[in-house]
This record gives C-alpha cells, structure tokens and sequence, in this order.
C-alpha cells in the first residue's frame, strides 16, 4: 500500500505520521514545491520509526512526480492554509489553480488513485477535482466531516462532563463556519441520547463551538489546526488502505442524495477499498433538511467562485 500525501506542511506531516506511526502503509512519500522541504521531513519521521515502532517507509521528494507513481491513495493537503479572521473561502484564488495543478500531476503518475483532498475551501476543491480530472466519483473524496465530527465529539464529551470514548455524534454539511450541520438529535453516550444528559441551550452552545472549532483553532495559533486534520486524515486512509467499510461523513459528488444535485459536500459514506463505497441517506428531520439546503447554497456559491 502507497500513499502519497502532498504539502509538507503542519497538515502533510502530522498526517504522514500518523499514517506511519499505524503501520499499515509500506510507503509513504511527501511531496512538496520548497526546495528539500519534504525530504527534510520524511528524514526527521523516519528516525521516529525505531522509537514509535513503524516500519512504514517515509520518502520525500522536491516536485518529483515520478516518485509518487503507483500511489493507491493520495492526499492533497497543498495550498495556504488561513489566518485569523479568515475564512476558509478566502482561500480560494490561490488554492484553486494550486489543486488543479496537483491532481492532474497525481493523476498522471497513479491513473487509478484513489484521491483525497483537504486543501480548502475543502468542498469547492473537490467539486474542482471532479469537474477537471475525470476521476469516477467514489474516487475522490473530501475530508472535513471526519474532523468536524472529532471536535463535536471534543465538545460533547466537555458538556457531558464524560470520556470522549463514550461519546458518538456527526457533523454532516459543508466544512465552513456557517455550513456545518452537528446532529446533536442523533449524538450519544453510549447509546443514550445526549439530550438526556444536557439541556437543550446546552447542546446548542456545543453546536455552535463545533462550528468555529477551526477558526478558534486558527485564532489561538495564528495558522489553521494540523493534529486533529492530520489525524482524521489517516482515518479515512487506513479505511480505505484496510477496507473497513467504516462510516464517515465526507465531501461527495451528489446526485440527488439529499435532495441535492451537482455539489460536493459532507455526508455519511461507506469507505472501504474501492473509496466511496455507498452514500447513507439518513432520515433528516425537517429542521436538518432546512440546515443542510443552507449550507448547500452556501457551498455553491463558493463554486460560482471557480474558473471551470
Ligand atoms: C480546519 C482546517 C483543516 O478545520 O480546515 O482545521
């Protein structure tokens, strides 16, 4: 199993480690445009290997495409991340011609990768990579639900005053401040609603921390969060790498899914070998339903934003 991740940055690196550290990838090369960057990195990751007991081989290479070839997964992390006060759409301009030129790279060398993109605006910049490379569509998903769902999780488990292993919750809609959707009627503690637990002001207030949780991050490090991404990044790969069939909220094309057509955005999927496996269309309630039509009109018109 090979794994490409591109951009040697926070994200990049913290994902390739994790990734590594799990021990179920043969090889995972970096690739970066900053001159030894990416090589400085993988050396830096490959002499955790005897301490954190990996034998994962971590390559890195300088824009040298050829060294990616035969990628079963790869990962676009590439572009700049925002700065305080930002939102993720202002990143647009730049990020777009960015993951348009790496995807077709990528693409070029591992023709039946199975893509993820975490560049953002995460949403748009996979509706960008289904409308430029041609890649069927359960081959190229967006990661923003799984990281979004970890600090629901975060802040659930803060409200309930209760281990965070004990707690289950989704967040589903567009990887943006006001796009997100938490279903705090369908998040638990162990099997109980949380409703029971806490008032309903109370799980508002969970929701809406849910919603900043990136620019909150973003504010207290003056750049955006790289652990939490990282790390919901190697879940996705190690479900795919594995083939679990484990459920994630990711960015997907729709169809009619959920009453939405021609966007990519975040809903529960099936991910095993072959990516996306299966869409879960799940009974919303008319409330959600209203959230999640909102936060589709938000994510096209980031789209109207791009150059196709
Ligand atoms: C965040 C970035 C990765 O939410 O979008 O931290």
């Amino acid at each position: 199993m090979k794994v490409t991740v591109v951009g040697a940055g926070a994200v990049g690196a913290s994902c390739a480690e994790y990734i590594a550290i799990k021990n179920f990838a043969s090889e995972v090369v970096i690739l970066d445009i900053k001159e030894g960057f990416a090589e400085g990195k993988a050396m830096d990751l490959m002499q955790t290997a005897s301490l954190n007991g990996f034998d994962t081989k971590i390559v890195g290479t300088t824009n040298d495409y050829s060294k990616t070839a035969g990628s079963d997964i790869v990962v676009i992390t590439s572009g700049i991340p925002r700065k305080p006060g930002m939102t993720r759409e202002e990143l647009i301009g730049i990020n777009a011609g960015i993951v348009k030129s790496v995807s077709a790279n990528l693409i070029e060398h591992s023709p039946n990768t199975i893509m993820i993109v975490v560049s953002n605006p995460m949403d748009t910049m996979t509706y960008l990579v289904h409308k430029t490379t041609g890649l069927p569509k359960n081959r190229i998903i967006g990661m923003g639900g799984a990281l979004d769902s970890a600090r629901f999780k975060y802040r659930l488990a803060e409200a309930l005053e209760a281990p965070i292993s004990d707690v289950d919750g989704m967040v589903i809609g567009g990887h943006s401040d006001k796009g997100m959707v938490p279903l705090t009627r369908l998040a638990t503690r162990n099997s109980v609603p949380v409703s029971q637990f806490i008032d309903s002001d109370r799980l508002e207030q969970v929701a809406a921390d849910t919603k900043v949780g990136g620019a909150t991050l973003t504010k207290l490090l003056g750049t955006s969060a790289w652990y939490a991404p990282g790390a919901a990044v190697s879940g996705l790969v190690q479900a795919i790498a594995c083939d679990q069939k484990k459920i994630f909220p990711c960015s997907t094309l729709l169809e009619g899914e959920y009453d939405l057509n021609d966007l990519c955005i975040g809903v529960p999927v099936v991910l095993g070998k072959n990516g996306i496996e299966r869409i879960v269309d799940i009974d919303l309630s008319d409330a959600e339903k209203a959230k999640m039509q909102e936060s589709a009109e938000g994510v096209k018109k980031t789209n109207g934003l791009l150059e196709l």
